[in-house]
C-alpha cells in the first residue's frame, strides 16, 4: 500500500525534480495575514509573493502545508466525525508559480504526476473549468486528450477561487476522480454531485487578480496555486472511500480504540474519528505555539480539545485519553514534521493538564445537560441560558454542547445563548462603573469589552501583521490618526510585549498602506489583556481596519531578553547563596540594566556577590535551553516554581525553566513568568553586578547588567584600572600594593608634618602677655591641622606653668579654637572657647574646665576669636 508519507514524498520530489523549491510547511498561525486565524490553504504563506509585495529567491515552489479549518472564516469543526472528508487539520500538497509558468505547464504537471508517478488510470479522471475559461478547456483537451464531456464548465464560484474577501484570486480547474458506477453520485455540476462517486482531488488555481477594498486589479504576473488534500488523495490511492480509513488517521483511530477498549468501527465510530482528527489539530497547533486559553486562537484550540475530551469521556475513558495518543501521532507524522517531535513533551503535558481539569467539570456539566434536555423532543432546542450556564460554569464551549445534542437531533437556542452572554457583559459593565475606576480608564474598559483580548505573538516572533482594531487620540476613540499626532494603537494581534512583570514595554514601528509609519515608544497593558501601543504618526494616516506590519525594535528586545533571563538566574543564585528567605520584592528588566529587589535583612557582602555572579555566569556558559510550559498555578508551585506571593494568576501560568537538566524537574531555575526570554542561557553572554544597596528595612537592591551592557561595564572597569595604573606608573597587578604603600607614606608624612608644625609653634610662641593679672598666650597658628592644636596648647601651657593658652588655626578654610587653662586659674576653658567660637561665627564648644575646643565654619573671623578671649579675660 502506498502510504501517506510516500504520497507526500512523491509529490514534493516530482516538483523538486521539475525546478521547484521544496519549501517546508509554514506555521499554522499565519505571519503575513492578520485577518486569518489559521493557515487554511497551501498558498497562504505565499500570499504576498503572488501580489509582488514579497520577493523570494525562487519563482516556483512546492510544499506540503499544514492547514487548520476551525474557528474564523474557514470552519469545519462541526462536521468532523460525521462525514468522510471533513477535518479540522489536514495537509495540502501544492505547487506554485510566481509569475513563472501559467496554465499550460500547470495542467501538464498535474496530468503527468497523476497518470505517471501515481499511475492513476486516465479513464478515471475528469476536470472542471470556469465557464469562460476556453484556454483551460483547450489545454486539457490538448495535454490530457480528455473528451469534451469530461471537461465540465462550471459557472459558479466553485471554479473561481479566492482566499477571502481580499487577496489574490482567479479562475480554477478542479480534477475529479470517478469511483465508478457502484457508488452513488453524479459528476460535478449535476444535481447529485454531492454523492461519493466523483471526488475532487486537486484544484489548480490560475491566479490572475488581486481583490482589495478598491476592487479587482491584475496581479503583476499570472501565477499558479494548486492544492491537493493529502487525506482524500490517499483515500483514492489506498482504495478507500473515507479519509478516515487511510493509513495515518486509521492508525490514530486504532490507538484510540486500543486505549479505550472500544471497537473502532462500532457504536463509537464517530467518537474515534473526532479524537483522531482533534488530536492532530490540537497537537500541531501546540507545536506552532498556540496554547489553550479563553481568547482567540487559544480558545479555538481549547474548543477542539474539549470536544475530543467529551467524546473520550463518552467512550468511558476512565483516565485522560488524548495525551496517551501522542506517541501514535509522532510515529505517523513526526518524520515529515519534526516540530511535532520537538514539542512532544509540551503537547503531552498540555493535553493531560487540560483533560484533567476539564474532566473535573465534565461529569457535572453532562448531568446538567441531561437533566435539562431530556424533555426536549427531537428537533427541539436547549434554552440559551442553560447552554450559557454550561459554558460559564462548566467550561463547555458552545459547539461542544451543540455536538452533544446533535446525536439526539437537538440543537441550542443560539440567540438565547448570545443574549445570556450579553447580559453577563452588562453586569460586568455595571460593576465596573461602580468600582470608582478613573474616568480615563473607561475608554479602555469599553474597548476591551468590544474587542476582547489582544493576541500576543511575541513569544515566537518579533514581526507580525495585525489589523488596527482601535485608535485612541486625545483620550477618545478615533477613526484615524494624522501625521504628528500622538496615538494609542490597538491591534487584533501583536508581537509587542506590553510592560508587565518588571519587563518594560517594547518599542518599534507600525507600518502600513500608503507609507503609514507610526513610531512606537512604549507598549502598555490595560485591564490585563488589552495591548496598547503608544506612538506618534510619522507619516501617512492610520485608520481603523487597516492591515499593518508591527515590528519590534529587535536589538532592544534582544537586550531586554538577556536582562530578563539573567534576572531568573540571579534570583536562584541569590537563594542558593543567601538562603531560601530571599524572595523577589520588585524587578526591572530594561535594555540597559536590570534591577532586582529582594527580602534580605543585612547587606550582601562582596564575597557573596562575587559568588552569585560566578554562579550566574557558570549557568550562562552551560548554555542550556530555556523552556516554557503552561500549567496550573498549583502544579507549578509543586514543581518548585518561584511564584510571587499574593500575585494574581490566571487559570494557567507560564513556567520558565533554565539551567541544569533539560526537564523542569531538574532545571536550576523555575519561575512563573510571562516575560520574553533567551533561547539558550548562553545568549545572555555575560553577567555583571554593578551595585548592592538598601531600599528599605529588610529589602536590598541589586543592580546588574547582562549581555552587551555587561561587556560595556567590564570595558569601563578595565579602562579605569588602566588609567589608575598609568597614573601610578605601575602595572595594574601591583596597584593594591602600591595603594597600601601610598597610604602608609601619607600617614607617615602627616605625622611628620604635625611634629614639625608643633615644633614651629612652640619655637615661635614663647612670649605671653599679662591680661588683668593672668598670663595669657594667644596665637593664630595659621595652617596647622585642627587636631594638632590640643597637644600643642597643653604643651605650651606646661611651659607657661600658670595661665591660659588659646590657639586658633585656619587650616581647610575653617577656624579651629583650643583653650587650655591651668588648674590655679578661676576661668573655665569651656566658657572661654564658647565666647571665642561665637565671635568667629561658630557655635558651641566642648571640653572641660582645663581644655576645651570649638570651631567655626569659616576662617575669616579667626582673629576675632582671639580678641573675644582677650576681652573676656580683660573683664
Ligand atoms: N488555494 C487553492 C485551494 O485551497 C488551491 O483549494
Amino acid at each position: 500500500m502506498v502510504t501517506s508519507n510516500d504520497i507526500r514524498a512523491t509529490f514534493l520530489n516530482y516538483f523538486g525534480r521539475n525546478g521547484h523549491q521544496i519549501v517546508p510547511s509554514a506555521p499554522l498561525v499565519p505571519r503575513n495575514d492578520p485577518t486569518l486565524m489559521f493557515t487554511a490553504a497551501g498558498m497562504v504563506p505565499f500570499k504576498n509573493v503572488f501580489t509582488g509585495q514579497e520577493k523570494r529567491p525562487y519563482t516556483r515552489a512546492t510544499s506540503s502545508q499544514k492547514c487548520v479549518r476551525a474557528g474564523g472564516k474557514h470552519n469545519d469543526l462541526d462536521n468532523v466525525g460525521y462525514t468522510a472528508r471533513h477535518h479540522t487539520f489536514f495537509e495540502m500538497l501544492g505547487n506554485f508559480s510566481f509569475g513563472d509558468y501559467f496554465k499550460e505547464e500547470a495542467i501538464l504537471h498535474a496530468w503527468t504526476l497523476l497518470t505517471t508517478d501515481f499511475v492513476l488510470s486516465k479513464d478515471k479522471l475528469l476536470v472542471t473549468v470556469y465557464h469562460t475559461d476556453d484556454d483551460a478547456a483547450n489545454l486539457w483537451k490538448k495535454i490530457a486528450g480528455l473528451p469534451d464531456e469530461k471537461i465540465i464548465r462550471i459557472a459558479t464560484d466553485d471554479n473561481f477561487w479566492r482566499m477571502g474577501d481580499t487577496g489574490p484570486c482567479g479562475p480554477c480547474s478542479e480534477i475529479f476522480y470517478d469511483h465508478g458506477p457502484s457508488i452513488a453520485g453524479g459528476p460535478p455540476g449535476s444535481p447529485d454531485e454531492d454523492g461519493d462517486r466523483f471526488i475532487e482531488i486537486w484544484n489548480l488555481v490560475f491566479m490572475q487578480y488581486e481583490e482589495s477594498a478598491n476592487g479587482r486589479a491584475d496581479l503583476p504576473h499570472p501565477s499558479i496555486d494548486t492544492g491537493m488534500g493529502l487525506e482524500r488523495f490517499a483515500a483514492i490511492l489506498q482504495g478507500k472511500h473515507d479519509n478516515y480509513d487511510t493509513d495515518t488517521l486509521r492508525a490514530l483511530i486504532l490507538a484510540s480504540a486500543e486505549e479505550t477498549g472500544q471497537d473502532p468501527d462500532g457504536k463509537f465510530k464517530t467518537s474515534h474519528r473526532v479524537v483522531a482528527d482533534h488530536l492532530r489539530a490540537a497537537s500541531f497547533l501546540m507545536a506552532d505555539g498556540v496554547l489553550p486559553s479563553n481568547e482567540g486562537r487559544g480558545y479555538v484550540l481549547r474548543r477542539i480539545m474539549r470536544r475530543a475530551m467529551r467524546h473520550a469521556h463518552m467512550m468511558g475513558a476512565k483516565e485522560p485519553l488524548m495525551y496517551r495518543l501522542v506517541p501514535a501521532l509522532t510515529r505517523q507524522m513526526g518524520q515529515a514534521y519534526p516540530e511535532l517531535n520537538q514539542a512532544e513533551a509540551l503537547i503531552t503535558e498540555t493535553l493531560q493538564l487540560e483533560e484533567n481539569r476539564f474532566r473535573a467539570m465534565l461529569d457535572r456539566g453532562i448531568t446538567l445537560l441531561k437533566d435539562e434536555s431530556t424533555n426536549i423532543t427531537s428537533g427541539g432546542a436547549l434554552p440559551g441560558d442553560v447552554a450559557f450556564k454550561l459554558y460559564d460554569t462548566y467550561g463547555f464551549p458552545l459547539d461542544l454542547t451543540q455536538d452533544a445534542l446533535r446525536e439526539e437531533g437537538k440543537s441550542v437556542d443560539v440567540e438565547g445563548f448570545n443574549l445570556a452572554m450579553a447580559e453577563q457583559k452588562a453586569r460586568a459593565r455595571a460593576a465596573w462603573a461602580g468600582s470608582g475606576e478613573a474616568a480615563t480608564e473607561t475608554v479602555w474598559f469599553e474597548l476591551n469589552e468590544k474587542l476582547g483580548a489582544t493576541e500576543f505573538l511575541g513569544y515566537s516572533t518579533e514581526t507580525a501583521e495585525g489589523a488596527i482594531t482601535a485608535l485612541v487620540v486625545d483620550g477618545q476613540p478615533a477613526d484615524e490618526a494624522l501625521p504628528e499626532q500622538t496615538v494609542f494603537v490597538i491591534l487584533n494581534q501583536t508581537p509587542f510585549y506590553a510592560e508587565s512583570g518588571g519587563q518594560v514595554g517594547d518599542t518599534g514601528f507600525i507600518t502600513g498602506p500608503d507609507n503609514l509609519r507610526i513610531r512606537i515608544t512604549d507598549t502598555q497593558k490595560k485591564l490585563g489583556s488589552l495591548f496598547v501601543h503608544v506612538g506618534v504618526v510619522e507619516a501617512g494616516t492610520a485608520r481603523v481596519g487597516q492591515s499593518v506590519v508591527a515590528e519590534v525594535d529587535h536589538e532592544r528586545r534582544g537586550k531586554i531578553r538577556a536582562h530578563h533571563s539573567a534576572t531568573h538566574l540571579l534570583h536562584e543564585a541569590l537563594r542558593r547563596t543567601l538562603g531560601a528567605h530571599v524572595t523577589q520584592k520588585g524587578s526591572l528588566n530594561a535594555p540597559d540594566r536590570l534591577r532586582f529587589d529582594i527580602s534580605q535583612p543585612r547587606p550582601v557582602t562582596p564575597e557573596e556577590l562575587a559568588m552569585v555572579e560566578r554562579d550566574v555566569n557558570a549557568h550562562i556558559r552551560e548554555n542550556t535551553e530555556v523552556t516554557t510550559r503552561l500549567m496550573t498555578p498549583e502544579e507549578a508551585v509543586k514543581l518548585g516554581a518561584m511564584a510571587l506571593f499574593g500575585e494574581k494568576y490566571g487559570d494557567e501560568v507560564r513556567v520558565v525553566s533554565m539551567g541544569g537538566g533539560s526537564d523542569e524537574k531538574s532545571a536550576w531555575s523555575i519561575e512563573l513568568c510571562g516575560g520574553t526570554h533567551v533561547v539558550r542561557t548562553g545568549d545572555i553572554g555575560l553577567f555583571r553586578i554593578v551595585s548592592e544597596g538598601a531600599v528599605s528595612a529588610g529589602i536590598r537592591r541589586i543592580e546588574a547588567v547582562a549581555g552587551e551592557a555587561a561587556v560595556t561595564e567590564v570595558e569601563g572597569e578595565s579602562k579605569l584600572l588602566a588609567e589608575a595604573a598609568a597614573t601610578i606608573k605601575a602595572p595594574a597587578a601591583e596597584l593594591p600594593g602600591r595603594i597600601i604603600q601610598l597610604q602608609d607614606d601619607k600617614k607617615r608624612l602627616e605625622r611628620q608634618v604635625a611634629e614639625l608644625q608643633k615644633k614651629l609653634v612652640m619655637a615661635t610662641a614663647t612670649a605671653f602677655e599679662d591680661i588683668n593679672g593672668t598670663r595669657a598666650l594667644l596665637r593664630n597658628v595659621g595652617d596647622v591641622d585642627a587636631k594638632e592644636l590640643r597637644p600643642i596648647a597643653t604643651d605650651l601651657l606646661k611651659g607657661l606653668g600658670s595661665g591660659i593658652v588659646a590657639l586658633v588655626s585656619t587650616a581647610d578654610q575653617k577656624t579651629a579654637i583650643v583653650v587650655a587653662v591651668s588648674e590655679d586659674q578661676p576661668q573655665s576653658a569651656v566658657d572661654l572657647v564658647r565666647a571665642a567660637a561665637a565671635a568667629a561665627g561658630g557655635k558651641g564648644g566642648g571640653g572641660n574646665k582645663a581644655v576645651a575646643q570649638a570651631g567655626a565654619p569659616s576662617a575669616a573671623q579667626a582673629n576675632a576669636a582671639l580678641a573675644a578671649i582677650k576681652a573676656t579675660l580683660a573683664g
